[in-house]
Order: C-alpha cells, then structure tokens, then sequence
C-alpha cells in the first residue's frame, strides 16, 4: 500500500458501493487474457478493503458478479467462479484478522456447491465483526433482487395496504445495511448495470475513467473528496445561511 497521507475530510459516507469494472479492457491493453484482467483485480480488492476501514467507511459493498454475467463464455465464468473461490481461500484469515464482516447478496443457487459452502464458512466465521461489513454482490441483479422481494411478500401474505419503503426493503438482499451514499464506478462508464437499483436511488454518484485493476487507495480517496463537495438535499431546497 502506498505511503501517502491522506488529507482527513469532513463527511465521511457510511456506505459505499463500487462497480469493479474494466478488467477486461485492463487486460487487452496490455496483450494479456480476460481472465488475466480478472486476476489482477482481485489484487487491489485488500488494498481497497483496508482503505476503506482507515477512512471510516462502514460498510462497502462490490460487485464482483452479475446475474446478467452469465452471458458471457463458458470460460470466463468459471475462470471468475475459480478465482473467487481463489481469492476467499487467500484473503479469508486477513479479512477476519482486520475486523471485516463478510456478506453476500445475490443468489447462491446456480453456484458450485464448493463454492457455496465456503461462501458459507466464511460468513459464518466473520459474522461478529464489527469494523467493516463488506457485502459481496456475486450472481447479483436488481431486478432479480426486487423479483424476489415481491414473491416473498405474496407467499407470506403480507398486508400491502400499510407495505411502505421501510417494510418493502426488509425482503430485500440488502436488509441488514443502509443504502448506499456512494457508488463508484469505475472504467469510463455511465451506467449502473442492474446494480442497487432500489437501494441507490438517492446515492451519490462517481465515475473515474481507471479501470478497476488500477483502482487503489488515492483512487477511493479522491471519489471521497468529490462526494464532500456534493451538496444532497433529497428533494428538498438548498439550507441557506441565515434564511
Ligand atoms: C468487470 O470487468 C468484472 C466483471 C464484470 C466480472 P469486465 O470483465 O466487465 O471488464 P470490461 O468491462 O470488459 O473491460
Ligand atoms: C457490471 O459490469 C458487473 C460487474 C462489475 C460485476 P459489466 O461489465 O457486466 O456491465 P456492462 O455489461 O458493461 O453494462
Ligand atoms: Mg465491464
């Protein structure tokens, strides 16, 4: 990790969510394989995780695996299936060391059954840690996510006549987190990509052209300094001093 200092700022965001995009294009430049990008992404991810404790971040949410990925060719998803698992076994005991909650959204179903039990162990292992949550978004959609709320709510009779937002989000993958203030997205696009669809309505946005396997420390640091110039006011008017 590098030794800069890093200015302390004002508001820090409880929540932060990053879209670790452009592994593949990180990887084409440089003449290597796609799995090649996704490998090297993974390598940042501790640099990032322990950043994101040392600014006071409290929850950080990435999407590492879409539901819409599955599309993709059979090799690369089970080169990304390999290196998740992969990367559990290498960065478990560190994570847990340094106080990290582990979480999944998503679904589990459709993963490889090995892959599932560790998902498992390891939630299970951190699950009284109490520095970071880190909430994992593999085989993760919105759409999905909102789909399921919904059947849940219909099979369990639930009264929609009093369903508010607070009632609704309780069905959601998300349900022991608060929404996102910050979502990061990173190599150069301006999409959300069926990611915290409901839970982001109201979080901040920033986009940085690197692409993800470049992504570091200074990098979330510099997305902390746009978010503090950012003025929310969630529909209402802008607090003027003195009015
Ligand atoms: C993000 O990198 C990782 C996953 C979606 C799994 P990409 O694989 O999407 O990289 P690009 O966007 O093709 O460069
Ligand atoms: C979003 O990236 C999913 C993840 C980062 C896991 P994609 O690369 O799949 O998104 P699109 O296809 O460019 O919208
Ligand atoms: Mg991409």
């Amino acid at each position: 990790m590098s030794k800069e200092i890093f200015e302390t700022l004002p508001k820090i965001p409880t929540h932060v969510a990053i879209i670790m995009d452009g592994n593949g294009r990180w990887a084409l430049e440089k003449g290597l394989s796609r799995l090649a990008g996704h490998k090297a992404g993974t390598e940042n991810l501790r640099e990032v995780i322990e950043a994101s404790a040392e600014f006071g971040i409290k929850y950080l949410t990435i999407y590492a695996f879409s539901t819409e990925n599955w599309n993709r060719p059979k090799e690369e998803i089970q080169g990304l299936m390999r290196i998740f698992r992969t990367m559990l076994d290498r960065e478990l005991n560190n994570l847990h060391k340094n106080g990290v909650q582990l979480r999944h959204i998503g679904r589990l179903d459709g993963i490889d059954k090995k892959l599932q039990k560790k998902v498992h162990e390891s939630i299970e292992l951190t699950k009284n840690n109490q520095t970071l949550v880190l909430n994992v978004a593999f085989n993760y959609g919105g759409r999905d996510e909102i789909l399921q709320a919904v059947k849940h709510i219909v099979a369990n009779g639930v009264n929609v006549e009093n369903l508010d937002d607070a009632q609704f989000e309780k069905y959601l993958y998300t349900a022991e987190s608060p929404d996102p203030d910050l979502v990061i997205r990173t190599s150069g696009e301006f999409r959300c990509s069926n990611f915290l669809i409901w839970q982001s309505a109201y979080a901040e946005w920033y986009f940085t052209p690197t692409y993800w396997p470049d992504f570091n420390k200074k990098g979330l640091h510099q997305a902390l300094v746009a978010y503090n110039e950012r003025d929310r006011r969630y529909g209402k008017v802008k607090q003027v001093k003195g009015k």
